[in-house]
Parts: C-alpha cells; sequence; structure tokens
C-alpha cells in the first residue's frame, strides 16, 4: 500500500519544537498567582444573591437576618448601590472591541432579566460570612410572564439578519427543488443540548480602587476588552484601570465578554472603599456566566446514486436572551464543505428570558458540524458508501457557496493519511459486525472544520546587548503556550536561542494585545511581532555590520534597542483598526480561510446497559504552520475532550416552567474525566497557509468540531442505532 504523506517537518530551529510551556514549572508547583490569590490588607468578600424568577420586578428586600451575620460589612441592592453607566454597545476602543456579556445594569435596576440573575451583593470580612449572609437575603418579586423553554419557542424563531461575517440565509440554485428530485436523500432532525462553561478556575476578580485609578485582578480573554468595559461602566478614563490576569486556569470563551461577577466586585469596592474579591461559586458560573445556546436542525441532502451531492439544506434555530447573547452560526459548516450545486442555509433565533448565551469553543461549528456530519454519515449508508469516499467525491474546489477560493484546504491528505493511520480499511461497514468480547465495536469518522480570523496587536521587542531579547504584549495566557509560543517565533525571527527570550503578558500596562478568541491570538500577536522583528533587525543592523544583532549593539556601545509596532494613541488606535478592519474584509471577499481535519474515532458499546465508551482517537489537522508541536497537540486534544463531553454528556437542564438551571455542579453536569478518556492521537500536516502570517490558520477551537458526529457515527457502526439528540445517553439506545 502507498505511504501517506508524510507531515513536514517544522522550517525554523525553534519554530515547531514540542518546547515545554514556560509557566508550566510555576502552574504545576503552586508558584502561579490566579486572580483570587493577591493578597491585600483590609481585603473584604463578596457573595451574589441570585434571583428565583425568570422575570419581573423586586419589590423589596429583607436583609435582616443576613444582615446580622457577624462580619457583614454592608448588602447592596439597586436600592443603595452606587450607579454605573449603562452597558456600552460593541464599540471600537484602544483595546479594539467592548465585548458584553448582558445589557443588564446591575443593581441600578429593579428588573429581572432571568432565574439566576444577581439582584443583590453581601461584603463581609470573610468569604464564610458573605456566602452566609447571601442565602439569608429574603427578595420579594412581582413576577410577568416569562418565555424560558426553547424546545416550545421553534414556531416563534425569526430568521436572523446577517452581517458580512456571518450570514443568516445563503443559497445558491434552488435546494429545495433539487432534493425533492434527488434519487437518494436524508431529511433530518437534530437537537443539541444547552452547555455551560466550566473551566477549571470558576470566574473570580479581585478589585481594589485608590481614588479614580481602579486594579482589577481577573482571569480574562481580553485584558483591553475588560479595561475598556470597566471605563466605561464605571466613567474613568481607560488609562486609570489596570487589568493584570497572568494566568487564567482555562477559558473556552466564558471568559471573553464581561459578566455580573466583575462588575458587582467593582462596584463592592467602590462602595466600601475597601479592596473586595469575588470568587464565583461553581453555581455562581452557571448562574451568571453564559454558555452555549441549544439548537435544532434540520439537514436535508440529496445526492445522485454515485454520491455527487445535488442539494444541501441546513436550517438551524438557536437561543439568545432578550438581554443579549448571539447567533450560534449552526449552519456555517455547510457553506464549506461540500460541493452541492443547490444549497439552502437558513439560521433563525428564538429570544428567551434566560442568561444569555456566549462564545463556547467554536460558536456555531462545534453543533453544526454534529447535525451535517452525522447526516453525510447517514447518507453514506443510504448509497451503501463508504463515508469517507462520499465526503472525497464531494470535496469541493472552491467555497461552495460562493466559488471563493481557499486559501489552504489539505482535507482530502488528512483523511488519506488518518485512514492509513487509524486502520479504516479493518471497519466492516455492516452495524453490529464488530466486536471485542461481549463489547459491540464501531468506528465514524467526521470533518472537523473551523474558520480562520485575525485581530490587530502593539507590540514592542527589545535586543540587549547581552544578547537577550524582552517582548512584551497584553496578550492572554490560558493555559495554551501562548506567550511559549511567541518567544519561539522570536528567537527565530531575531536567530537567538530560545531561553534567550523572555515574553511579559497579562497586564494591561503592556501594549494593548488581541482578545484571545476565535482562535486568533497567536497569529493576531504573530503578526506584529515579526514586523517589530523586522523593524528591530533594520535599526540595529543601521549601527554597523557583522556579526549578530547583540555584537554589533555592544560594539556600538548601545544598551539595547527597541522597535515597536502599532499606535497606542486612541486616534491612532482608530486608524489602525478601520485599516486592519479594511483590509481584512477585502482578504475576507477574495479568499475563504479556515482549518480542516479529519476526526477518526473507536466506540465500544455494552449492548446490555448501552454503556458507551470512546476507546481509541485520532485527529489529523490540517491548520497551516505549528509553532509547537506539544502545546498545539495539547490544545487539539483539550479540543477533542470537549467534543467528547459534548456528544455523551453534557447537558445544562433548564426548568421548562421556571427557567432556573438544574444541574449547576460538576456533580450533576458531567464533563469528561479522565477515565472516559482514551489515548488521543494527534496529528498535524504543518503546511504554512499561503496568506497568513508564518502560515497561521489557528488551532484553539478546531479541536472540538466534527468530535460529536464522529462518535454519533461509530455508535451507529457499532449499534446500528442513529441518535439525533446530544448528549448520547444510555437510555437513547435501549
Ligand atoms: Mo473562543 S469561543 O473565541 O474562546
Amino acid at each position: 500500500m502507498e505511504s501517506p504523506p508524510r507531515p513536514q517537518s517544522a522550517a525554523g530551529p525553534v519554530v515547531g519544537k514540542p518546547i515545554d510551556r514556560v509557566d508550566g514549572q510555576a502552574k504545576t508547583s503552586g508558584q502561579a498567582r490566579f486572580a483570587a490569590e493577591y493578597p491585600y490588607p483590609g481585603l473584604a468578600y463578596a457573595a451574589l444573591v441570585h434571583s428565583t424568577v425568570a422575570r419581573g420586578r423586586v419589590t423589596g428586600f429583607d436583609v435582616a437576618e443576613a444582615a446580622a451575620v457577624p462580619g457583614v460589612l454592608t448588602i447592596l441592592t439597586h436600592e443603595n448601590a452606587p450607579s454605573m453607566k449603562p452597558p456600552p454597545r460593541a464599540t471600537l476602543t484602544n483595546g479594539g472591541m467592548i465585548v458584553t456579556g448582558t445589557t443588564v445594569n446591575y443593581l441600578n435596576t429593579d428588573e429581572v432579566h432571568w432565574n439566576g440573575q444577581p439582584v443583590a451583593v453581601v461584603v463581609a470580612e470573610t468569604l464564610e460570612a458573605a456566602r452566609e449572609a447571601a442565602g439569608l437575603v429574603r427578595v420579594a418579586y412581582r413576577e410577568s410572564q416569562a418565555t424560558v423553554d426553547f424546545a416550545t419557542e421553534e414556531e416563534h424563531a425569526v430568521p436572523l439578519k446577517g452581517n458580512p461575517l456571518q450570514r443568516g440565509t445563503a443559497r445558491k440554485g434552488d435546494a429545495e427543488a433539487a432534493f425533492r428530485v434527488a434519487p437518494v436523500s436524508v431529511d433530518l432532525r437534530f437537537t443539541t443540548p444547552p452547555l455551560n462553561h466550566n473551566a477549571i478556575e470558576p470566574h473570580a476578580t479581585t478589585a481594589v480602587w485608590d481614588g479614580d485609578r481602579l486594579t482589577v485582578h481577573e482571569g480574562t480573554q481580553g485584558i483591553a476588552w475588560l479595561r475598556a468595559h470597566l471605563a466605561a461602566r464605571f466613567g474613568v478614563p481607560e488609562a486609570s484601570v489596570r487589568v493584570i490576569s497572568p494566568f487564567v486556569g482555562g477559558a473556552f470563551g466564558g471568559k471573553g465578554p464581561v459578566w455580573a461577577g466583575t462588575l458587582l466586585t467593582v462596584l463592592a469596592a467602590r462602595a466600601t472603599g475597601r479592596p473586595v474579591r469575588m470568587m464565583l461559586t461553581r453555581e455562581g458560573v452557571y448562574r451568571t456566566v453564559g454558555g452555549r445556546s441549544p439548537s435544532i436542525q434540520r439537514v436535508a441532502l440529496g445526492a445522485a446514486a454515485d454520491g455527487r451531492l445535488t442539494a444541501l439544506i441546513h436550517t438551524g434555530v438557536t437561543g439568545t436572551g432578550r438581554v443579549g447573547g448571539l447567533p450560534e452560526a449552526v449552519t456555517s459548516p455547510s457553506g464549506h464543505l461540500y460541493a452541492a450545486p443547490n444549497i439552502l442555509l437558513r439560521h433563525s433565533l428564538v429570544e428567551l428570558d434566560l442568561l444569555p448565551n456566549t462564545f463556547m469553543r467554536a460558536p456555531g461549528e462545534a453543533p453544526g458540524t454534529f447535525a451535517l456530519e452525522a447526516a453525510m454519515d447517514e447518507l453514506a449508508d443510504k448509497l451503501g458508501m463508504d463515508p469517507i469516499t462520499l465526503r472525497m467525491r464531494n470535496e469541493p474546489e472552491t467555497n461552495p457557496i460562493d466559488g471563493k477560493r481557499f486559501s489552504h484546504r489539505l482535507l482530502r491528505e488528512a483523511y488519506a493519511y488518518g485512514a492509513q493511520r487509524f486502520g479504516w480499511a479493518d471497519r466492516t461497514p455492516e452495524p453490529g459486525s464488530m466486536r471485542d468480547g461481549r463489547w459491540l465495536v464501531g468506528m465514524g469518522v467526521a470533518t472537523a472544520h473551523h474558520g480562520t480570523m485575525r485581530f490587530t496587536a502593539n507590540v514592542t521587542v527589545r535586543l540587549s546587548a547581552d544578547g537577550s531579547v524582552l517582548v512584551r504584549c497584553g496578550l492572554q495566557e490560558m493555559g495554551m503556550g501562548a506567550a511559549t509560543a511567541q518567544a519561539q517565533i522570536a528567537a527565530d525571527a531575531l536567530g537567538v536561542p530560545f531561553e534567550a527570550v523572555r515574553v511579559e503578558y497579562g497586564d494591561s500596562t503592556l501594549p494593548t494585545g488581541p482578545g484571545a478568541g476565535a482562535s486568533a491570538q497567536t497569529v493576531s500577536v504573530a503578526a506584529s511581532l515579526l514586523a517589530a522583528c523586522d523593524k528591530l533587525r533594520r535599526k540595529v543592523r543601521a549601527l554597523g555590520e557583522g556579526g549578530s544583532l547583540a555584537e554589533i549593539l555592544a560594539r556600538a556601545g548601545r544598551d539595547h534597542v527597541e522597535a515597536a509596532v502599532g499606535s497606542q494613541t486612541r486616534l491612532g488606535t482608530l486608524a489602525g483598526q478601520a485599516k486592519f478592519i479594511a483590509k481584512f474584509l477585502r482578504d475576507h471577499r477574495r479568499w475563504v480561510k479556515a482549518g480542516c481535519g479529519a476526526q477518526f474515532c473507536e466506540v465500544r458499546v455494552d449492548p446490555d446497559t448501552g454503556e458507551i465508551r470512546v476507546s481509541r482517537w485520532l485527529g489529523v489537522f490540517d491548520v497551516g504552520k505549528v509553532i509547537n508541536a506539544k502545546t498545539a497537540a495539547s490544545q487539539l486534544r483539550g479540543g477533542i475532550v470537549m467534543g467528547i463531553g459534548m456528544a455523551l454528556s453534557e447537558e445544562t437542564l433548564v426548568d421548562p416552567r421556571t427557567g432556573r438551571i438544574m444541574n449547576p455542579s460538576l456533580a450533576e453536569y458531567h464533563v469528561p474525566v479522565h477515565a472516559d478518556i482514551p489515548p488521543i492521537d494527534i496529528h498535524y500536516l504543518d503546511e504554512p497557509d499561503p496568506t497568513m502570517p508564518l502560515g497561521l490558520l489557528g488551532l484553539g477551537e478546531i479541536g472540538v468540531t466534527g468530535v460529536a458526529a464522529a462518535i454519533a457515527n461509530a455508535v451507529h457502526h457499532a449499534t446500528g442505532k442513529r441518535v439525533h439528540d446530544l448528549p448520547i445517553t444510555l437510555d437513547k439506545l435501549l
């Protein structure tokens, strides 16, 4: 058999290497200080009181019992809290976007918009006192009619009005007509439940006012977003707000927007004149930090007998909150994956009186690939075709929906390599035909896909005569090795060893970085860092010739030379942003840029109990150039773990009568544990994208895409049962 293409090795001496994270030791040895661990003299603690109704007005509080708890300093409600400015609309600032979790002006209003909304804050000398007293605050409400049950609201969904990056409806040809006459077809309905964020570090804030200057410690995905938001809400200049966030204990979208806990900690610090800390309980995270929207999706595929698609219809309904949220773009992968001549995509929205949804790893594409890729498997079945053969027969030359060029697409290579490595040829197609002892064995595949984004970034690079390099950028390190990757890039760009480079990050006093989102942080910083290194080399070369850059500096008698990219004045930033966005949109009109990949999975199903075990996994990814073989593989692996949770166990249970989340804890909302996860084999093709800085396509999110479908497909192969409603729990197999 012909051997598959070998993944190319890295080009630079440092870029590509599997270097350990520079912050790894600090974290594993307990030296790393997280947001809730900064000591301050006179520190007070705050705890939230959550609404127990979904919609209405607060008519009164009884705080007598709570106030009597020893150590309670104050109980803030809308009756006595200092004012905050209303939340800004999405706005461009020095740091880019202001990202708002909800539009509620907490404790400045008596209105309640979801069951769990904070309606009071207790501040006390100790955490224990604050939490105990919070449980003793009695709140009276006048309730009004609330819409909280997504499942029954489908008929009221309203088609989404699009924007340049997210079309509500997109079509090519006449998909409905083509579908009606298709020789072979499937017409399927899928549902996915709401999901909550469960980063290992629950959201925590330490806030300190010094006059009108504010310091905030918070694990955030957007230091500059948070700074801009707090400045706007508390009416102080951005320069008066400092956000310190060197370590973030995991974040997958939930620490991007600004939520109630953060704002109310800052408000409590202002009200009490004390440094205040709030650590959300796990329940507090569920009640105040948005998660993934549920979805109802229809995928209808028509094909000729040879498997060529003639029609692809993908429509989806998702929910948002009435006070915020965003359309979870579930139909988006269907615009990119298959060369159907007739395509119809339509996204509709339902507004609910629930905590608004937000970004969660691969928004849209995680649940969207579940529906599309499970439907493709079902179509392959009907055609009597191998599911990989069906996909390759429909692999497009250009972006299916609009004919734009792909900047990069090695999906064929990913499947070819993966099929060989995984032993796909050993699969006997008949459902239930493979066994291992009493276990039914199933093998499934699905395509992974995630669009590529980029933001602006300000970076400075300093080279000292001793050969050391200092990179400064207010980027976010959430555990994925972001700073390590930038040190590798700088080392190669300046021809110095990795150990000579130090990266300062996680502080808003640094040059403003991008947010860590949309899988775009590394490429965004890299682009500016490479430009800064170029500038630096030119500056040094102007001082002399011969030898290394550091030697030139030493001979010229200079201690250091620094180069900066980006402008930190407000005008300069806004002009830079406008130029960047114009260029981005131009680029976006010309190219479709995305990472893709092939997910291979093997499951074992107990024929009597329906217990599902994922027993093997291989992900082969085309994500452009890879900066760090170790951290990249970990990031992709983490996405797959999250996908396994989405496929098999994760589900936020919302009481359809009251809108209250009923399982706000890790005991009742089941994320995968180690025992649920098999060894995960990761490969990437490591071929640079020709249109992106350093050839990077981004890889933070793609790992989760396609996972749920690969599992559903493998479960069908094992059992002959199709489960269209996530999570695939054992009761659905019996
Ligand atoms: Mo991501 S969902 O942009 O953290």
